[in-house]
């Protein structure tokens, strides 16, 4: 705003109003100057609040890091003994499971000469049967060892697998040879499907038995007598190997699907309580099947049945011509 230079007040304005006219002027600046000084003093202040606020949000933040940096630090060591632990306990077994096998086919092998009379009659038939006692339960605590040293393996990172040209439709007719009697005893019908001109995989022969082994005895030990059971293996449209066993046995409750791939984790109902296991068949199929770099599908309904598929990739499965030249 431009201003009138004191000559020109002092010409225009008739000499009596000039005081007046000082006066409003002084009094203007002096009301001026109150209101600067209060914004200036308001400034400041705010200024202060700001710099206080600036100063505890850097503190805040501050803490924030350290905080992270303990908490990550609590947790790496956590980590680092959770690893060191299983480590541990993976060899605490596998050293074990020697330990046990060892005499355990000691057992198995002089019970079954007993059993067999290889060195002459028992005098008592009650003896005969102990020995054949003796040999059906060392067998059987020698496959709960067995899975027990897989699984303890395959934590460790020490399972390998031995890899050939695998006909699959000859180790399901193996398979269900091997539970053949179980499945008889058991009132059950097995029946194989198989897809015409199905292809050989390239994978661990004695790993994929295993799976089909342990996905069949489940079926059998929880169908009902009169129940069927279906083992299948085709290609699916994507062109993955599929594998599977289904039942029309009792089934799994959904929220428990999960749970029983899991070590040591079984179905709390009259069928488990009245059979074997130790809960580590579904747990190695699902680990073996992703050793092959595949993976395994639990579908299950109560009172319907239940079917396991285990897809294996499309690098696996072998053209014809491929098979018989690598065979
Ligand atoms: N086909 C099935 N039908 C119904 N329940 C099943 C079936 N397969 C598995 N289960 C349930 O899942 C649990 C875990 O199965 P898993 O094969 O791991 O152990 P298991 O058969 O009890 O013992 P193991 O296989 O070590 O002899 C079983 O105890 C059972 O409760
Ligand atoms: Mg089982």
């Amino acid at each position: 705003m431009s201003r009138q230079p004191p000559e020109s007040l002092s010409r225009d304005l008739p000499h009596e109003c000039l005081p007046a006219r000082i006066a409003l002027l002084e009094r203007r600046i002096a009301r001026e100057i109150r209101a600067r000084q209060a914004a200036e003093d308001l400034l400041e202040a705010k200024s202060l609040e700001l710099y206080n606020a600036n100063q505890s949000l850097r503190e805040t933040n501050t803490n924030l890091e350290q905080r992270v940096i303990e908490r990550t630090q609590q947790l790496t060591a956590a980590r680092d003994e959770a690893l060191a632990a299983s480590r541990a306990k993976s060899g605490f077994l596998a050293n074990m499971s020697h330990e046990l096998r060892t005499p355990l086919n000691a057992i198995i092998g002089f019970s079954e000469t007993m059993r067999l009379e290889v060195m002459g009659p028992m005098a008592n038939d009650l003896y005969r049967s102990y020995a054949g006692n003796i040999h059906d339960s060392g067998r059987h605590l020698l496959g709960v060892i067995n899975d027990l040293l897989d699984v303890a393996k395959i934590e460790a990172g020490r399972m390998e697998l031995h890899e050939e040209v695998c006909d699959v439709g000859a180790i399901i007719a193996e398979a269900t040879r091997l539970l053949e009697n179980q499945a008889l005893q058991a009132g059950l019908a097995v029946a194989t499907q198989l897809q015409s001109r199905l292809p050989h995989i390239q994978g661990d022969r004695g790993k994929l038995r295993q799976i089909l082994l342990n996905l069949l005895s489940n079926a059998i030990k929880f169908t009902h007598r009169e129940g069927m059971i279906t083992v299948s293996a085709r290609l699916s449209a994507s062109g993955t190997f599929v594998l599977a066993v289904a039942d029309t046995g009792i089934g799994i409750p959904a929220r428990q699907i999960d749970a029983v791939m899991e070590p040591f984790v079984q179905v709390e109902n009259v069928f488990s309580r009245s059979h074997n296991g130790s809960g580590l068949g579904l747990p190695l199929c699902k680990a073996l099947a992703e050793m092959h770099g595949g993976f395994m599908v639990l579908e299950s309904e109560i009172g319907k049945g239940t079917c396991v598929t285990i897809s294996l990739p499309r690098r696996r499965v072998m053209e014809r011509d491929e098979a018989n030249s690598a065979s």
